[in-house]
């Protein structure tokens, strides 16, 4: 199997809830860790799985060292502390609300942020594009719906924050004007907030440039051979396809043995190869690999070093 995903900066994996985005995410950040890389292993799921599935309780603090693997290191991002500066960053743009009152009622609209949740996972994601400590980032994203509004965001974000730092230039001086009236902060306050504004508007184009390029960054869709993880994952590669995110990999999980002697598993493996057959066949142009069920939950670094073998070959 091709060792070519070491070569990359960033590495998502993704999919439906359950088909073992955070395993395939965790055995590839040791095997990168492995191989020498300085490796982060960050996670975007409020589910938090990833201190589970490494047995060490990692949090969303700082970056915690992850025991008994060189060179990695874990965190589990946390959108509380995030959304309060995000929020704050907006009010503090319009304090009294006059700002959006002015721009009439069409207008008003159009400066509510993109889904808060996602603009400020997004926007702590952009922390980690932009942080040269790591060889390699690999996010271990939570099911399918919430990552495609995450991935959508670069876009959205970024013609909002257009759209907003335009009006603002527009009415910057009717709104200093109308704060010294009603007295609002300082006006060196305002134009520090607006600075940040733009800051993030630059941020926001420099991650977009480096998540679409296919030597930085690569998607990988984890999923399983049921009917209904199928129609997710061609939902989730046609929405990659849009927003021009870097997908050629599929990893295909759980694929139950042959066993003649039960028939809950002959059908579940009949199921199984008719649907591989399909995958195969929607997705041919894709690098596919079929990974079993194991016989034990793959949990802790021995288990995980073991997948990252299967997935990756030997470690030289
Ligand atoms: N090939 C496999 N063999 C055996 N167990 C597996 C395999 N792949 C994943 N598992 C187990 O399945 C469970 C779910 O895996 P995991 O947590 O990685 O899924 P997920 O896609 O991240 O789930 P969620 O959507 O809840 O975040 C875990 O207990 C994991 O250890
Ligand atoms: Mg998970």
């Amino acid at each position: 199997m091709s060792n070519s995903l070491f070569n990359k900066h960033f590495l998502f994996f993704g999919g439906k809830g359950g088909v073992g985005k955070t395993t395939m995410a965790a055995a590839t950040a040791i095997r990168a860790a492995d191989l020498g890389h300085n490796t982060l292993l960050v996670s975007t799921d409020p589910a938090h799985s990833v201190s589970d599935s490494l047995d060490q309780h990692i949090g969303g603090d700082d970056y915690v060292k992850v025991n008994n693997v060189e060179n990695l290191w874990a965190i589990e991002l946390s959108t509380d502390q995030a959304m309060s500066t995000y929020s704050e960053m907006i009010s503090q743009q319009d304090p009294t609300g006059a700002f959006s009152e002015l721009l009439g009622d069409g207008d008003a609209n159009s400066l509510s942020p993109p889904g808060t949740d996602e603009t400020v996972a997004f926007i702590q994601l952009l922390e980690f594009i932009q942080n040269p400590e790591y060889d390699i980032v690999v996010f271990d994203t939570a099911p399918t719906g919430h990552t495609l509004k995450l991935l959508q965001l670069p876009e959205l974000t970024q013609s909002w924050l257009f759209r907003l730092i335009k009006m603002r230039r527009r009415l910057g001086g009717l709104m200093s004007g109308f704060k010294s009236i009603i007295g609002g902060g300082s006006d060196l306050d305002e134009q520090d907030t607006f600075d940040k504004l733009e800051e993030l508007r630059d941020q926001v184009e420099v991650a977009r440039t480096h998540l679409s390029n296919n030597e930085e960054t690569e998607f990988v869709a984890v999923t399983i051979p049921t009917v209904m993880a199928i129609w997710e994952t061609e939902r989730l590669i046609r929405a990659l396809f849009e927003v021009a995110f870097p997908i050629t990999r599929i990893y295909i999980n759980q694929l139950q043995p042959e066993n003649l002697d039960c028939t809950y598993c002959r059908n579940r493996y009949n199921d199984q190869l008719k649907n591989l057959e399909k995958i195969k066949d929607l997705y041919d142009e894709f690098n596919l690999h079929e990974i079993p069920s194991f016989e034990y939950e793959i949990r802790g670094i021995d288990r995980l070093r073991e997948l990252a073998t299967l997935l990756y070959g030997v470690q030289t």
